[in-house]
């Protein structure tokens, strides 16, 4: 995360004595770091000791969704026609998948008190529809449409949805974090003056009364496919205050600040995050290129090193035809793709675009789930065909 942040009570010193209010019992530092100790880190001061638990279970693997044999090809699918009644969480349903990466959406239709921790993935939750409150150990964090909500590999978490009428999020899990790309950044790690975003743009976890309640909490802990169900003695936000550079943040599509060109710009001048196996970029309203005879819309590209990702949020997506929000189109390495007939024409003296979508490049091929081939439109790989 870009800044050092400090939210509620902290000892002046790490690692030393903190006494509550009683004068003789301690508060319970917990070190939550990445990369062993080497990486980012915060510090959070707990009521309770963090690892106790009274009883682990395993909830049933959900492994049946694969499609192992889905056809190398084009797809389009509608992610609004798979809609499963829950959660923030057990409403989830998965799309697109590797071993570095998972690609669901969800629409939360009822609130729920359990807590949530994704141990083995980071996650971005792009918030589609709806508002409200993402509360976690952190304290509370505010969000609302079209935020992304970067949560940390590790958090412990809810989402409070203002009303649950039609809520939607897309979720992409990543094994790394997302991080600011390196090179918007100087090299005091400030954002510098040319980055598409400021650190102004970021909300951080406000501060939240820790809870002191003891009794049975339920926390849902996902590992890679597997998910266990922790019964745990005490409320798990009893956190007093935190310090450091890890925690959950939001950052809202609209604060990007997009560039343009003479000519038509590539992809990486969409950049929005980075991992070590697949990028973030988003795609916001902008003016087009401005060079008298310059062609708005891209021109054909083979991406063989990485599989492509479009989700799209709003507006008329400038180079695909049919595709509506809720809609994701993948276009796997290897084949070419582009403007489908007559949209690179249309694109001609077009000043300016008003569309919104989120793109997903990973650098690894991504597998087909049955909830594409349920979704998806049949004959959208046909669609280059000119009569
Ligand atoms: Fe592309």
């Amino acid at each position: 995360m870009p800044f050092y942040v400090r939210v509620g009570k902290v000892p002046p010193k790490r690692h030393t004595t903190f006494y509550k209010d009683d004068g003789k019992s301690l508060y319970r530092e917990e070190l939550f770091s990445t990369q062993g100790f080497s990486g980012i880190y915060s510090n959070k001061y707990h009521m309770y000791m963090p690892p106790q638990v009274d009883s682990i279970g395993e909830l049933a693997q959900n492994n049946s969704n694969e499609w192992p044999d889905a056809p190398l090809q084009y797809y389009h699918f509608k992610t609004d026609s798979k809609q499963t009644n829950g959660d923030f969480f057990s409403a989830r349903n998965e799309f697109l998948k590797n071993d570095h990466c998972v690609i669901s959406t969800a629409h939360p239709t009822e609130d729920s008190e359990i807590f949530y921790r994704n141990s083995y993935h980071h996650e971005m939750i792009f918030v589609h529809r709806g508002e409200g409150d993402f509360l976690s150990e952190y304290g509370r964090l505010p969000f609302e449409q079209w935020d992304y909500i970067m949560v940390p590999k590790g958090t412990t978490y809810q989402m409070k949805f203002r009303n649950y009428n039609d809520a939607k999020i897309f979720i992409v899990e990543s094994d790394t974090p997302f991080e600011i790309p390196r090179h918007f950044r100087n090299e005091y790690g400030q954002l510098k003056e040319d980055a598409p975003y400021y650190e102004r743009d970021f909300k951080v976890p406000q501060f939240m009364e820790p809870i002191d309640q003891l009794g049975s909490f339920k926390l849902i802990l996902k590992v890679s496919n597997r998910t266990f169900e922790y019964e745990l003695p005490h409320h798990p936000f009893d956190v007093v205050g935190w310090d450091g550079y890890l925690y959950p943040y939001t950052f809202n599509i609209k604060e990007y600040a997009p560039k343009v060109g003479k000519i038509h710009l590539p992809p990486p001048i969409h950049l929005l995050f980075t991992t070590e196996h697949f990028v973030v970029c988003n795609f916001v309203p902008r003016l087009f290129d401005f060079h008298p005879d310059a062609i708005p819309a891209p021109y054909y590209h083979s991406n063989v090193d990485s599989d492509e990702v479009l989700y799209y949020v709003y507006g008329d997506f400038m180079s695909r035809s049919g595709v509506q929000e809720g809609s994701i189109t993948l276009h796997p390495m290897g084949i070419p793709h582009g403007p489908q007939p007559g949209k690179t024409e249309a694109s001609i003296g077009k000043k300016e675009t008003d569309e919104y979508a989120i793109m997903i490049d990973t650098f690894t091929s991504l597998k087909v789930t049955k909830n594409v081939q349920e979704t998806m439109v049949e004959d959208y790989h046909h669609s280059w065909l000119e009569n």
